[in-house]
C-alpha cells in the first residue's frame, strides 16, 4: 500500500495561560491514528475544536506534536520538516495572499519561497491561472476580487511548486453556493485528472460525500469512525431500509400479512406508510414481500430503498445534534 501519510497516537496539549496566571490545558488531539493512501481525496469533517486544523498544523511540519509522531512520505514530521514542506501545499482557514499586491506579484513572491528557477514559477504560475480561469484577473490587485476568486489564487499559491500532497482547510468557507460548488469541482480535478492527494478539513456534509473517497469524523480530538463514505453509512446503520407507502390505508394487521420472511422487519410509520428493515440482502426478500403486496390487492405507489447519508452517519455519531 502506497503510504502518504500515517499517524501514530498523535496527542496535541495546549497549555494556555488564563489572565488570573491559572494554568489549564486543551487536549486538542488525543491518540489520533490514521493512514491515507497516495491519491485519495480524504476530508476530515468535524465540528468547532474538534482538532482538525491542529492535526494539518502538525502534518505540515508547524507545529510539533506533544506526544506520538506522523509520518508524510515515509518521513517523520519530527525528522524531516524541511523535506516535507517542499513537497505539500497547505490551503489555510485565512487565505494569505497581500491584498495590495497583483494576483501576479503574489505569486511569483510566494513561489520565490521554493528552490526552482523563476522561469519555472512564471510558467506555472500561467498554467494555474489558465486552468482556474483567472488569467484575467492576473494583474488586478487581489484585494478587487470577490471571496471567490480570492480562494482561487490562494489555490493557485498553494499549487505553485506542485506539491504532491495539498491540505485545504474549509476551502469553501464563506463562498456562496454556485462559488463553492465550482471550487469542489477544481478540487475534484485536481484529484481525479492531476492526481494530487487532497486532505480536506471541512464542516460541510455534502461536501465531503460528494467529493472524498476516505473520511474521517474527528470530535473531541478523537476519531470516531473512518472508512469511504459508503462504508461508513453501512457500518452505523446495519440494516437496509425500505419505505412502502400506499395510496390509501393499510389494512389492519398488515405487518404481520407481510412477514414472508424472517429476515423482514415490518414496522408501519404512518396510515399509508411502512418501514421495512431487512437484515438479508434485498435480492432475497424484496420480491416475495411484493408479491404479497400484489396478492393483498394493496395499491402500492412507491416502494423506495431509504439512502442514509453522511448527515445521518454524522448526527447519529454526534448523537444527534449537528
Ligand atoms: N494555539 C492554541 N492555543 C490554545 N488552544 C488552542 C490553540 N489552537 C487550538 N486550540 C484549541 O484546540 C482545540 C482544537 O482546535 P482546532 O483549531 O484544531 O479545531 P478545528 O477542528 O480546526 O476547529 P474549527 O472547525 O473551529 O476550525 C480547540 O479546543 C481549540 O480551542
Ligand atoms: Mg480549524
Amino acid at each position: 500500500m502506497d503510504l502518504i501519510i500515517e499517524t501514530n497516537d498523535l496527542v496535541k496539549i495546549y497549555k494556555n495561560k488564563n489572565k488570573d496566571r491559572t494554568k489549564n490545558m486543551t487536549i486538542a488531539l488525543n491518540k489520533v491514528n490514521f493512514k491515507i493512501k497516495s491519491g485519495t481525496i480524504f476530508s476530515f469533517l468535524g465540528p468547532n475544536g474538534a482538532g482538525k486544523t491542529t492535526t494539518v498544523r502538525i502534518l505540515s511540519c508547524l507545529l510539533k506534536p506533544t506526544e506520538g509522531d506522523a509520518r508524510v512520505f515515509g518521513k517523520s514530521v519530527l525528522e524531516d520538516p524541511v523535506g516535507i514542506r517542499s513537497r505539500i501545499g497547505v490551503l489555510t482557514e485565512n487565505h494569505g495572499l497581500y491584498e495590495r499586491m497583483t494576483v501576479a506579484e503574489n505569486l511569483r513572491f510566494f513561489g520565490s519561497f521554493y528552490s526552482i528557477e523563476r522561469q519555472q514559477v512564471e510558467s506555472r504560475m500561467n498554467e494555474l491561472l489558465g486552468y482556474f480561469n483567472l488569467a484575467d484577473r492576473k494583474d488586478d490587485k487581489v484585494g478587487t476580487l470577490s471571496k471567490g476568486l480570492k480562494q482561487r489564487a490562494a489555490l493557485i499559491k498553494t499549487l505553485i511548486h506542485d506539491p504532491e500532497l495539498v491540505f485545504l482547510d474549509e476551502p469553501t468557507a464563506g463562498l456562496d453556493p454556485k462559488a463553492s460548488a465550482e471550487f469542489r469541482d477544481y478540487i475534484k480535478a485536481l484529484g481525479k485528472t492531476y492526481h494530487k492527494t487532497i486532505f480536506m478539513c471541512t464542516h460541510n456534509l455534502f461536501e465531503a460525500q460528494k467529493l472524498s473517497d476516505m473520511v474521517a469524523i474527528i470530535d473531541k480530538g478523537v476519531i470516531k469512525k473512518i472508512g469511504p463514505p459508503e462504508d461508513l453509512e453501512k457500518q452505523l446503520f446495519e440494516a437496509t431500509l425500505f419505505k412502502v407507502i400506499a395510496a390509501k390505508a393499510f389494512p389492519k394487521g398488515i405487518a404481520d400479512q407481510l412477514a414472508v420472511d424472517d429476515g423482514l422487519k415490518i414496522i408501519p410509520v404512518s396510515d399509508t406508510e411502512l418501514a421495512v428493515y431487512l437484515s438479508k440482502p434485498e435480492e432475497t426478500v424484496m420480491p416475495s414481500l411484493v408479491k404479497k403486496l400484489v396478492q393483498l390487492d394493496i395499491p402500492v405507489v412507491q416502494v423506495a430503498k431509504v439512502q442514509h447519508s453522511l448527515e445521518d452517519v454524522y448526527l447519529k455519531l454526534m448523537g444527534g445534534e449537528a
